[in-house]
């Protein structure tokens, strides 16, 4: 088993990023054609973290999507339940506080995080409600969620572009630099079962998350929700 199917079973998707862990950073370089890099900025740029506030990133892989919170002197728990993926952010930087934990059952009490983030991870959790309402519970009154994830791109001539890529071209480019490349065709299949941005909008709103908005990045590819705990 290489990769998980859609229906998500936490082992098959822990097992599938433990496979792809230690050429995962290289290989989202490749397939998102560098756009990774600017995506993260502005992740950073929409949590806005503080010196000394307390941020979680949630499905945090190696930690790569954590150091733009450190870099801006926040405190930052990168939590993940792949041990694969953890041990090889380890390895890059030590001094991470890499937790192990499953988004739906967050092992931190509640109200811990002045803000809470999840980039690239929430597709792959099998109960997507809980780790909604997991993320609200752990963020402190008055504290923020700010969530990266592909999306669907807004305009039709390019979703039809992008659907393309995704299907045909991402498939045969993982495999030249990827040592597990059935993982990025789970990756192509999930994008497209994704809700758009409207539905998970409501999702969050559902969670308890007050102020919902979002922002299209790189024409829809990615979106940025972002919500308030009041
Ligand atoms: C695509 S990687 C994203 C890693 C990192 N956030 C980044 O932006 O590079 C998705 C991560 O979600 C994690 N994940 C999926 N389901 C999870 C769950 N239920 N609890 C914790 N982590 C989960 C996987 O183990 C994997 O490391």
């Amino acid at each position: 088993m290489n990769r998980a199917s859609l229906d998500k079973q936490p082992h098959e998707v822990a097992s599938m990023f433990d496979k792809v862990a230690k050429n995962y950073d290289l290989t989202n370089d490749v397939i998102s054609l560098g756009q990774d890099r600017y995506w993260r900025k502005q992740v950073a740029a929409a949590v806005a973290a503080r010196p000394g506030e307390k941020v979680l990133d949630l499905a945090a892989g190696t930690g790569t999507s954590s150091l733009p919170f450190t870099r801006a002197g926040a405190f930052v728990v990168p939590c993940d339940f792949s041990l694969g993926m953890l041990t090889e952010g380890k390895k890059r930087n030590p001094w991470l506080p890499l937790t192990a934990g499953d988004a739906t059952k967050l092992p931190f009490q509640d109200g811990a995080f002045d803000a809470v983030t999840i980039s690239f991870g929430l597709r792959n959790v099998q109960d997507t409600d809980a780790a909604l309402r997991e993320l609200y519970r752990v963020t402190k009154p008055g504290g923020r969620v700010v969530i990266c994830e592909f999306s669907h791109p807004t305009w039709a001539p390019f979703r039809t572009v992008y659907e393309e890529y995704l299907m045909r071209a991402l498939p045969p480019l993982a495999r030249q630099v990827c040592s597990n490349p059935e993982a990025y065709e789970y990756l192509a299949e999930s994008i497209q079962s994704w809700p758009e941005q409207a539905e998970l909008a409501a999702m969050l709103q559902k969670a308890g998350w007050e102020k919902v908005a979002w922002r299209n990045l790189t024409g829809g590819v990615v979106a940025l929700h972002r919500g308030a705990k009041s």
